[in-house]
């Protein structure tokens, strides 16, 4: 069964009435998620952050009558064995707050948002500090928008693209961007960027890196112990970038015997176009549980990179 918002307009509304109402919610792991619901006393919601952060069931009277009747109308809520259930969660980012897809996230068209989405969006606040403006961004696989509207939001007069092969995705991250008050973001289904024509001054993205035998599509990165993905990216963006555009890549490598296999493959292409490029280690250790799976079995790691490549103006 695919995903969709019945009501975006309905939703938007939601999501002010969460802002109005003071909400916060930070997104953790998976597995902290399971852990803190599992403990005594935490199986149904309580307040607002119950239902939309840890995506308990809840009781009709846990949410005001109103933002109940706009969770009807967009279709955001589904009855559940022990209650009610917010089929989206929110999330925030100091102002921001985002949807996204509630807790657990199986389903291929679910909608990711986590500690990875923070940070990318921390990077690329800081990289942004020491950025020419661009006039037309894309952020390949762009999930609930929140790296899109960061741009959109700082550069207003840049056209700043959310590209995604998930039109849930798309739909959420339309919202998301009204939300911010980011109105020049358009959402374009795309793999990578062959569904868009043209140049860009800017591609970002944070894409799936892990080697994911259930090949979710917000999770699985395909070959290379999940890099592949990654390379795909640097190649779509070094071959449409504009002169003097800049490519920034928030993703999770894995380390083999000490050694970095996706910054041996893209280095050589970097030279290749002449590009100025910077690597940094943003987290030597993340998804520490993946290494037992299948695949990882000569994995020292999984560390967080962010790769920032300018192409000569
Ligand atoms: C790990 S999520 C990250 C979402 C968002 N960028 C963030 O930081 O929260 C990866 C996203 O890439 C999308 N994706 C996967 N393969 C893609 C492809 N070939 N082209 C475009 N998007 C893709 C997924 O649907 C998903 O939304």
């Amino acid at each position: 069964m695919t995903s969709t918002i019945h009501d975006p307009d309905a939703l938007l509304e939601l999501g002010q009435a969460l802002q109005q109402a003071g909400y916060r919610f930070t997104t953790v792991t998976p597995a902290t998620h399971r852990r803190v619901n599992d403990r005594p006393g935490n199986e149904r919601a309580c307040d607002l952050r119950g239902v939309f952060g840890w995506s308990r069931p809840f009781a009709e009277d846990v949410v005001p009558a109103g933002m109940l009747a706009l969770m009807r109308r967009a279709g955001v809520v589904r009855e559940a064995k022990n209650g009610l259930f917010a089929t989206v969660r929110a999330s925030t980012i100091g102002e921001r707050l985002y949807f996204h897809s509630a807790f657990p996230t199986r389903a291929d068209d679910a909608v990711f948002f986590g500690p990875d989405t923070c940070r990318y969006i921390a990077a690329l606040k800081r990289s942004m500090d020491t950025l020419a403006p661009p006039r037309r961004a894309v952020d390949i696989g762009t999930g609930s928008g929140a790296a899109a509207i960061e741009v959109g939001c700082r550069f207003p007069e840049c056209e700043s693209i959310g590209a995604d092969i998930n039109d849930y995705a798309l739909e959420l991250a339309a919202v998301n961007a009204r939300l911010a008050g980011c109105a020049k973001l358009p959402t374009v289904h795309s793999d990578l960027l062959n569904g868009l024509d043209g140049g860009f001054d800017l591609v970002l993205s944070n894409p799936p890196y892990i080697l994911d035998p259930s090949k979710l599509r917000y999770r699985h990165g395909g070959d290379m112990r999940g890099a592949g993905l990654s390379v795909a990216i640097v190649d779509a963006a070094l071959a449409r970038l504009n002169p003097g555009g800049s490519l920034l890549l928030y993703t999770g490598v894995a380390i083999v015997d000490g050694r970095d296999e996706f910054l041996e493959t893209i280095q050589p292409k970097l030279a290749a176009r002449r590009a100025a490029w910077t690597y940094e280690e943003l987290d030597p250790d993340i998804f520490g549980g993946q290494l037992d799976c299948e695949g990882y079995e000569d994995v020292d790691r999984i560390a967080a990179v962010w790769l920032r490549a300018t192409l000569a103006a």
